[in-house]
């Protein structure tokens, strides 16, 4: 396989997920920030985030020197042919993506270069913003690029998985050659690869975290019917699931998604269409029973302990899935903020997550036991497995009221009942009501 010269800006979780592995299929990778202590700490072997097998990639390569960090951009498109954008498009407004990093490193980039480039835009960016970033980039050069859309499908938690064995790779680009000098960048991997358009590769993008997240909405709303009805989804997903139209991935009820992607994405792709002049309101209703969902923990909670000032909730989890420290759009921050507006204090236990800011007095703790202590009930708010681990005979003789509020249906409710648990779950209906 040909070794090549690859640039990477921006090392979040994308950027640096891409590059390690990219070094890992032996090329040479130049990763830049604009954090500069952050670059310092990369290049000494540090992992600044939480995701498997990714420091050993990271330590492998720098001994081999196949991966190099640096705060300048100059340097980066001095050493590479092909310059992935791997920042930030965080939410901007009323939901708009927020491209002022992607247009920043794109003029960089293109005042930077001596020879020609291929700039491949791995970001999730709006297929409107195509034109400006092209412009963007011969505004500020002579020299000849092309640009390439090739979406990323990281999920956290197994995202050097996902890129290492991926279940299909996008190219999105004006020409033939241009696709395949990308797609050789991913020889070696057993994946289907989509050579298309780059407005089609940048709404692949789109339309499959959409489409997720509409997965769950959809599961959910499902959820609420059988909290009227007493029927169980979680019998309903299976049954569902064997239907290989369906699927039975992404049809987990609870208290919705959360993280840096789907609810920013959702989002952006309902404004993108407003301003194109479609009224994409199957998006809209996603985005809404999602916000809805959250809620139901306070619902159930009020429903169980009545007013809910002066008594003391234990959060468990406050990641925004398991395997994860993000925080990002956390259900838990929503659900938090709500709990301290009733009156209530909070105790958080994450098996991950060290520390909470923004919110004052709430007391995070590695110790499950600890947070449950004198506790009025108990919210399960991420499904991480340690949580079905736990001592429940112990958490029993701990709290003050047995009360749970399983918002990931995690817990093993027999168990919880048999002591005398007061415990509710997200549409497992009557079969699940206590005793
Ligand atoms: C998501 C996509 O899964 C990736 O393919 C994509 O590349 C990434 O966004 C991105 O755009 O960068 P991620 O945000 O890491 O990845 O997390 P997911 O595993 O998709 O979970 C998202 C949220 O949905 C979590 O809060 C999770 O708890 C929730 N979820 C997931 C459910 O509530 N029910 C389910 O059945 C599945």
């Amino acid at each position: 396989m040909n070794s090549e010269r690859i640039g990477i800006i921006g090392t979040g979780y994308v950027g640096l997920v891409t590059g390690a592995c990219f070094s890992k299929l032996g090329h040479r990778v130049i990763c830049s920030d604009i954090d500069e202590k952050k670059i310092e700490k990369l290049k000494t072997g540090y992992c600044p985030i939480h995701e498997k097998g990714l420091p050993e990639i990271l330590k492998e390569s720098l001994n081999k020197g196949l991966i190099d960090f640096t705060s300048d951009n100059k340097k980066l498109a001095g050493e590479s042919d092909f310059i992935f954008i791997c920042v930030g498009t965080p939410e901007h407004d009323e939901g708009h993506a927020d491209l002022t990093h992607v247009f920043e490193s794109c003029r960089q980039i293109a005042g930077f270069m001596k020879e020609p480039k291929y700039i491949i835009i791995k970001s999730t960016v709006p297929v409107t913003a195509v034109d400006k970033i092209r412009k963007t980039i011969s505004d500020n050069t002579k020299v000849d690029f092309k640009l390439l859309s090739n979406p990323e499908f990281l999920a956290q938690g197994s995202a050097v998985d996902d890129f290492l064995k991926p279940e299909r790779v996008i190219i999105g680009a004006d020409d033939k050659e241009s696709a395949d000098r990308l797609a050789g960048l991913y020889n070696g991997l057993n994946a289907p690869i989509v050579k298309t358009d780059i407005p089609s590769a940048m709404l692949t993008k789109y339309a499959a975290n959409a489409f997720l997240a509409m997965k769950i909405s959809f599961i959910n709303a499902m959820a609420n019917i059988c909290e009227k009805t007493g029927g169980n989804i979680e019998k309903i997903a299976e049954g569902l699931g064997y239907d290989r139209r369906i699927g039975n991935l992404f049809l987990k009820a609870g208290i919705g998604y959360g993280g840096s992607c789907f609810p920013k994405d959702t989002k952006a792709l309902y404004h993108m269409a407003k301003e194109l002049g479609y009224d994409f309101g199957l998006m809209k209703e996603v985005i809404e029973i999602n916000k809805n969902q959250r809620k139901l923990v306070m619902d159930k909670l009020k429903e169980k302990l009545g007013d809910l000032k002066g008594k003391l909730i234990a959060v468990f989890g406050l990641a925004f899935k398991p395997m994860t420290d993000d925080l990002r759009e956390a259900p838990s921050l929503y659900i938090i903020d709500d709990l301290l507006k009733s009156g209530c204090s909070v105790n958080a236990y994450d098996p991950v997550v060290k520390e909470l800011n923004g919110f004052n007095g709430v007391k995070i703790s590695d110790d499950a036991y600890q947070t449950a202590d004198n506790a009025d009930a108990v919210v399960v708010v991420t499904d991480h497995p340690q949580l079905k681990e736990l001592d429940f005979t112990k958490i029993a003789s701990k709290v003050n009221s047995k009360v749970v509020v399983d918002g990931r249906n995690i817990l093993p409710a027999e168990i919880l009942k048999e002591l005398g648990f007061n415990y509710s779950s997200i549409g497992r209906g009557d079969e699940l009501k206590p005793r």
